[in-house]
């Protein structure tokens, strides 16, 4: 990771906590539909856990409540649930949640799991669903996560597959593409595309010092009543999405929108649009 001022960093991180703040709404909005359609991958992360009854788990990113709210219900003789996310109305929609869930051995806090200091407790369990993606530095985040296990605790985290795997990624990227410079992934900024090469994530948990990786692949599908449902999916809770439409022109955005609108029509089933997603999920133990 490249080393850079103190101050840009603390700059960028703010901006990214304020774009998903911004998202957040869509998230509660869209909290069901995105429930159901990556339910692989909450399932996958939390077999990887390997969780007792009575195991404290630590949700980073927690969203508007995945994977902090199934594991809660899971662990609801004995087991707890604190759920962090820096964006408060994301924090807000989980209590909110969890409330009309009766949930209640779940907590949530804003904060980001690069910075826990004043947070001492050690944890059995560490998961983080498509966040670590949006740390400033992941590799000083999850050694810094690392540290919130106790020895013998696992992590299990995900990101996603290659934009070539992931039509909810190439569509509007391609079609961005026509109007602007769609800059490529970037190992060392906050994106939704970081760390989905092959090794990237193992080697991330391995350079932050967990042991006994595994990673696998997990397919899910994505799912709309039809093409402008999932624009209105897309458009809300795409913080990268957003962020690069927002600067188009009236003209431009029209003409994205159409291009996306047009490339998914391919995807129509029977039951509306259905979109093949591959993610990667991957765990490891703090071993001491
Ligand atoms: C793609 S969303 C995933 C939310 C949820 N885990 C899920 O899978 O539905 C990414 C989340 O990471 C959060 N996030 C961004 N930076 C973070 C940080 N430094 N620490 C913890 N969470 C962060 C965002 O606020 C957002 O809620």
């Amino acid at each position: 990771m490249t080393d850079r001022p103190t101050h840009p960093h603390d700059e960028r991180r703010q901006q990214v906590h304020r774009e998903w703040e911004e998202c957040a709404d869509a998230w509660r909005k869209w909290a069901p539909h995105f429930s159901a359609s990556t339910w692989p991958v909450t399932h996958a992360l939390i077999g990887m856990l390997d969780l007792s009854p009575g195991a404290a788990v630590l949700d980073i990113g927690c969203g508007v409540g995945d994977p902090s709210l199934p594991i809660a219900a899971q662990l609801a003789d004995g087991g707890s649930v604190v759920g962090i996310d820096p964006a408060p109305s994301m924090v807000a929609a989980c209590k909110a949640r969890a409330e009309v869930l009766g949930i209640d051995n779940a907590e949530f806090l804003v904060a980001s799991g690069e910075n826990l200091e004043g947070y001492e407790a050690h944890f059995d369990a560490v998961v983080a669903r498509w966040s670590v993606l949006f740390f400033d530095n992941v590799g000083t985040g999850l050694a810094h996560l690392r540290t919130r296990l106790r020895v013998g605790g696992r992590i299990a985290v995900s990101a996603w597959a290659p934009r070539r795997h992931n039509p909810m990624f190439a569509i509007p990227a391609r079609e961005l593409a026509e109007v602007m410079e769609i800059p490529r992934p970037d190992r060392n900024a906050p994106n939704p595309l970081r760390l989905s090469e092959d090794g990237e994530l193992v080697a991330a948990l391995a350079e932050a010092g967990f042991t006994d990786i595994h990673e696998r692949q997990v397919r899910l599908l994505q799912f709309a009543r039809d093409p402008e449902d999932y624009w209105a999916f897309l458009t809300g809770v795409s913080m990268a999405f957003r962020r690069a439409f927002s600067g188009l022109s009236p003209a431009d955005q029209e003409r994205v929108k159409r291009g996306v609108l047009r490339a998914l029509e391919p995807y129509r089933s029977d039951v509306g649009v259905e979109l093949p997603a591959v993610a990667r999920v991957a765990a490891g133990t703090r071993s001491g």
